[in-house]
């Protein structure tokens, strides 16, 4: 791969190593991409480092029905979750933008729904929208996005439109901004990982980077801080996951930029010999 000046710059400020992608097909639209023909397995993965949860199997997805159990507080839970897990592209978004299952609905200026090709074979998951977020609609535009696609470019990978190998999807553990940015708390986090999951479901990554604390405790179930989880393969179902530090957290602990470099480099490696495997399966 030939880098550019600006990713050269990029690596030489995080590390070393360089990573190569191949080429592929064109993206999809929410609109026409149909979930791929398994959803996302709930066989119990062979090694797994943590305790997963178990999420139910979606049956194929529908438009979104007419009573949805899930526009409110107070709800079924269990239903609201059954329901989301039905849905497809558009009907999830317009779930998602009318969602007011907890009290983030009244602070909000939008929801913020994710962003990508509906093909990735990377899905990045962050903790909430900030202010520049709630403003765009988009995850990540503010300063901690621009590391997150700095690091992203030094990988060959982009958010803007490109084939599924190189155009990432980006989606955060909670759709809306909680006021003055406050840490996510439990039930907002408990109301919105159907959403996730639908998201992860129906993209069926090949590889999952759970960035910061947040993350990581939506889908790995696990309070152990970042710095334990990382530097391994963990799984999300039978989707490989690595975990790393937040770009935020990044931003205050340059330190730590080397160590977020070698995550991305072992999420690169572990999709990569994925692939190969599965292309000589
Ligand atoms: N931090 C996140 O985790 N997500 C965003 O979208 C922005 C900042």
């Amino acid at each position: 791969m030939a880098w550019t000046e600006r990713q050269r710059l990029m690596l030489q400020e995080m590390g070393l190593r360089v990573w190569a992608l191949a080429s592929s097909p064109a993206p999809v639209s929410e609109t026409t991409a149909a979930p791929l023909a398994a959803p996302v397995s709930r066989a119990a993965a062979p090694q797994r480092a943590v305790q997963l949860r178990t999420v139910s199997a979606s049956p194929s997805p529908q438009p979104a029905a007419a009573a949805v159990p899930m526009a409110h507080a107070g709800g079924d839970a269990d239903a609201r979750a059954r329901h989301i897990a039905t849905l497809d592209w558009p009907a999830l978004r317009e779930a998602v933008a009318a969602c007011t299952a907890c009290g983030l609905c009244k602070t909000r200026r939008q929801t913020v729904f994710g962003v990508g090709n509906l093909r990735a074979r990377w899905m990045i998951v962050g903790e909430a929208p900030g202010e520049q977020e709630d403003l765009k609609g988009e995850p990540f535009v503010g300063p901690a996005g621009q590391l997150l696609d700095n690091m992203l470019h030094a990988l060959g990978l982009t958010r803007a439109e490109a084939a599924p190998e190189r155009q990432v999807y980006i989606a955060n553990t909670l759709k809306c901004r909680p006021p003055r940015n406050r840490n996510p708390e439990p039930h907002e986090l408990a109301m919105c990982e159907p959403f996730l999951q639908r998201q992860i479901e129906l993209i069926r990554p090949g590889l999952i980077l759970a960035m910061g604390r947040f993350a990581v405790q939506a889908l790995l179930r696990s309070s152990e801080p970042v710095g334990k989880l990382r530097g391994r393969v963990h799984r999300y179902h039978d989707v490989p996951l690595v975990v790393t530090y937040h770009p935020a957290y990044l931003l205050r602990n340059l330190a730590d930029k080397a160590r977020a470099w070698d995550d991305l480099c072992l999420a690169a490696a572990t999709l990569a010999a994925a692939e190969d495997r599965a292309r000589r399966a």
